[in-house]
């Protein structure tokens, strides 16, 4: 009598078996390379050459971003201070601090500082700071809360899924233009009567919002979107050109 399964049939289960492991195998390798933290990079905290108090210079001594990040609006790209901007203070504060002997080292010779650069998108991703600086999206947004860092490290995820979780729904973080630097604005320091008068309200609003006592993020958040037009890219050429 002829073989009624074909002779090559005898392999499919020890076939199945393999294709179930290796799959196994894959998906374990996949979620570890996706899930983790260093994936992600988030709290990433690299030793740089001196460890620059954020908290210290931004909190306590109350300087603006912008007196070290300063090209951040103008700019593409951030970028970070050279010697000479620590130099305005440090020729008199803390001139015998060993924690700041690197910078006078960089001083003397004019080799610059190697901060370790701890924020990197890949090179086929097109990002640009004073897109979003400009258009209301806070430092904090992206960085987390910079001005209470002893040490800056890599508070957010900065993954495409990431991107585009603000780039559908702006109105999350939006906030007004003049607290983008401050980082610790909260949607209930916005005075509704005030707010309504600069920037008009939702056209879906169904009730006054300056007569409210608070506003939510949304509310501020939806107000902004449409007063400014704001249309963040979702289609893959937005960020990849
Ligand atoms: C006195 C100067 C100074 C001020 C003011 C300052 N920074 Fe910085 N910042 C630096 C220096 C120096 C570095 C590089 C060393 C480091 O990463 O700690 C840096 C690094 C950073 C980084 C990480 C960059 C990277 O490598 O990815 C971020 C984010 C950042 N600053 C955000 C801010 C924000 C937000 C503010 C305002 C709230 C601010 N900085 C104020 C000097 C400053
Ligand atoms: C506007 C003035 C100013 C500038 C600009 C400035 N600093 Fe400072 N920095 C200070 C002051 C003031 C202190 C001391 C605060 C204190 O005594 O508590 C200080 C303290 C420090 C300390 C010592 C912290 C500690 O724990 O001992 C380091 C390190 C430091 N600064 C690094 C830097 C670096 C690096 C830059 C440039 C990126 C910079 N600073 C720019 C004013 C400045
Ligand atoms: C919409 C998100 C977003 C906002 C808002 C944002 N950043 Fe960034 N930042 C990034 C990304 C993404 C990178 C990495 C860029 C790259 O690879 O060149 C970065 C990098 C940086 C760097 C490192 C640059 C370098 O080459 O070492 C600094 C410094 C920085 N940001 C400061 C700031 C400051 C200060 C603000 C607020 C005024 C700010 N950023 C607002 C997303 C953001
Ligand atoms: C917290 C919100 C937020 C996050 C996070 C964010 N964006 Fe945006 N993005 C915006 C807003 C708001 C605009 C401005 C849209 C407008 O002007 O209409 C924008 C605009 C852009 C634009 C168009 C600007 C131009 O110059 O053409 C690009 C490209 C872009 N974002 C890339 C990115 C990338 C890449 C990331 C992640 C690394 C990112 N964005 C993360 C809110 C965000
Ligand atoms: C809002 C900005 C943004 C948009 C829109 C966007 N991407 Fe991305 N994409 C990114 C960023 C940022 C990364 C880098 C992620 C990282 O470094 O973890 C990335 C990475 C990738 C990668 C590399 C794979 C990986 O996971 O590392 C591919 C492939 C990709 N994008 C395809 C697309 C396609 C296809 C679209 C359209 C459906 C698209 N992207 C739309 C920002 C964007």
């Amino acid at each position: 009598m002829a073989n009624f399964f074909p002779r090559w049939t005898n392999w499919v289960p020890i076939k199945l078996v393999i294709c179930g492991i290796l799959s196994v195998c894959g998906l374990t390798g996949a979620t570890w390379y996706y899930v983790t933290p260093k994936y992600t990079r988030v709290r990433y905290e690299p030793i740089q050459p001196v460890p620059f108090p954020h908290d210290l210079h931004v909190s306590q001594l109350g300087m603006d971003c912008r007196y070290c990040h300063s090209f951040v609006e103008m700019a593409a790209h951030s970028n970070v201070p050279n010697t000479q901007t620590c130099m305005n203070c440090h020729t008199q504060v803390q001139k015998d601090n060993p924690k700041l002997e690197p910078v006078r080292a960089s001083w003397k010779t004019g080799e610059p500082i190697e901060w370790v650069q701890i924020h990197r998108t890949p090179d086929y991703v097109f990002y640009n700071h004073s897109a979003h600086v400009n258009r209301g999206i806070s430092c904090f947004s992206c960085h987390g809360p910079v001005n209470k860092m002893p040490v800056v490290y890599h508070a957010k995820p900065h993954s495409m899924a990431w991107c585009l979780e603000c780039h559908r729904h702006p109105e999350n973080f939006l906030r007004p233009n003049d607290q983008v630097f401050n980082l610790d604005w909260k949607p209930d320091d916005v005075r509704p009567a005030e707010f309504v008068a600069k920037y008009g309200q939702p056209q879906s609003a169904r009730e006054d919002l300056s007569k409210k006592k608070k506003l939510t993020q949304t509310e501020i958040g939806q107000t902004l979107k449409e007063r400014w037009h704001i249309n963040p890219p979702t289609n893959c050429q937005g960020c990849h050109r």
